[in-house]
């Protein structure tokens, strides 16, 4: 099931289970301590006085009271002392702990803030980095949805771990913008099957389409020919035409992603977790030839299946897509293809950062 990043006040959070990032008293503090338990009321701190305190690394359940959560999960995080203090071991025993006490109490949703990164020291980056890792590695044998609730701006969890993708993302856009086309017909090319005549409003053929759409992302002047513009696409007679279109028609976007799966050599539960996707949205998918996934679940399956650029066109093309330097969020997938970063997960902390929709279900 998906790791899910939102950028949130965890308080406000209607799921099963918020987990507190405590001191080894139980008893309140500052921070996310102090926001939950203001939230929650006075019962909160008097169930935690019974409890006797939490050890570092370890995890205990309490009630949510006031809150929209059922449950509050208290984990105590390491102190930062420079990292050679089993920092990182500890910290990933406080996500382990608590999704262990999660799914003991059958919670289906669990949000977490980021453990240690406040008052405790730890660096944002690295921090946000062990959170990721261990829950995307408890999710691999567990169904929870996990959010991973981010307070400051995400830039400050991605550390240099992206190289100098703002500079790809400027000149990809002013590629996009001298490839503009410049011919009265052309508009933004997003979805070929969508495009219209300009002049008649007719659907056209699809191969007109794609012939047409060659034209107008061609930088017009150059192919355009040199007499009058082109028509953009002969109407064709529908009829025994239209058959031999349905006839060679593509896979659809189900046949294509099974048939790349068994490729690959991987087991639809490998697929559907890399890709972040949840269990019920792939058995639609499996089960439905015709099912349409959306753009974004179209592209978490590509980078789970480390499909190259044109691979993954081809894939999106089959559910009706396109990867276009005319969106921000498909710059950046095409960055995150061009430089080997398959992770959805890592590819969606990108996409966090640029605020942009995330991957996967
Ligand atoms: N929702 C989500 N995240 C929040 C919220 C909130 N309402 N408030 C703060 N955060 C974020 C911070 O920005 C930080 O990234 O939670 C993360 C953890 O910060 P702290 O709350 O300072 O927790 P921590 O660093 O683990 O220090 C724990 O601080 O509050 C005391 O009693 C607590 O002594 C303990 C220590």
């Amino acid at each position: 099931m998906p790791l899910l990043l939102v950028r949130n006040d965890i308080t406000k959070m209607t799921v099963d289970a918020i987990v507190n990032a405590a001191n080894p008293s139980l008893l309140g503090g500052g921070g996310v301590d102090g926001a939950i338990h203001r939230a929650a009321g006075p019962e909160l701190l008097a169930e935690c006085r019974t409890l006797g305190g939490c050890r570092t690394g370890e995890a205990k359940l309490t009630k949510g009271y006031r809150l929209p959560a059922r449950y509050v999960i208290h984990t105590v995080g390491p102190v930062w002392h420079g990292g050679k203090f089993g920092e990182e071991q500890l910290l990933r025993s406080c996500y382990v702990r608590s999704l262990e006490l999660a799914a003991a109490q059958g919670c289906e949703t669990v949000a977490f803030p980021l453990i240690s990164s406040g008052v405790y020291g730890y660096p944002k980056a690295e921090a946000f980095r062990v959170a990721a890792e261990t829950v995307a590695r408890f999710l691999e044998n567990h169904e929870l949805t996990v959010y991973l609730v981010l307070f400051d701006r995400v830039s400050a969890y991605l550390g240099d771990r992206f190289g100098d993708v703002q500079s790809f993302i400027d000149d990809a856009y002013a590629e996009a913008e001298l490839k503009k086309p410049r011919n009265q017909y052309a508009s933004r090319i997003e979805e070929p099957r969508d495009i219209l005549a300009a002049d008649t409003g007719e659907l056209y053929a699809p191969e007109d389409l794609a012939e047409a759409c060659q034209y107008m992302a061609a930088d017009a002047p150059a192919s355009a020919p040199k007499e009058k513009p082109l028509p953009l696409f002969q109407k064709k007679e529908q009829g025994k035409d239209l058959e031999n279109l349905l006839r060679q028609m593509d896979k659809g976007f189900s046949d294509t992603l099974l048939q790349l799966i068994d490729q690959k050599g991987m087991t639809d539960v490998q697929c559907y977790k890399k890709a972040n996707v949840d269990r019920k949205l792939f058995s639609k998918i499996r089960s439905d030839p015709h099912y349409r996934p959306s753009k974004t679940t179209a592209i978490a399956f590509a980078l789970a299946l480390e499909l190259s650029l044109p691979e993954t066109q081809q894939l999106l093309s089959r559910a009706g897509f396109t990867l276009s330097r005319s969106y921000l969020s498909d710059i950046i997938i095409e960055y995150c293809i061009g430089a080997g970063i398959h992770d959805v997960l890592t590819v969606n902390e990108l996409l966090f950062s640029y605020d942009q929709p995330l991957l996967g279900s």
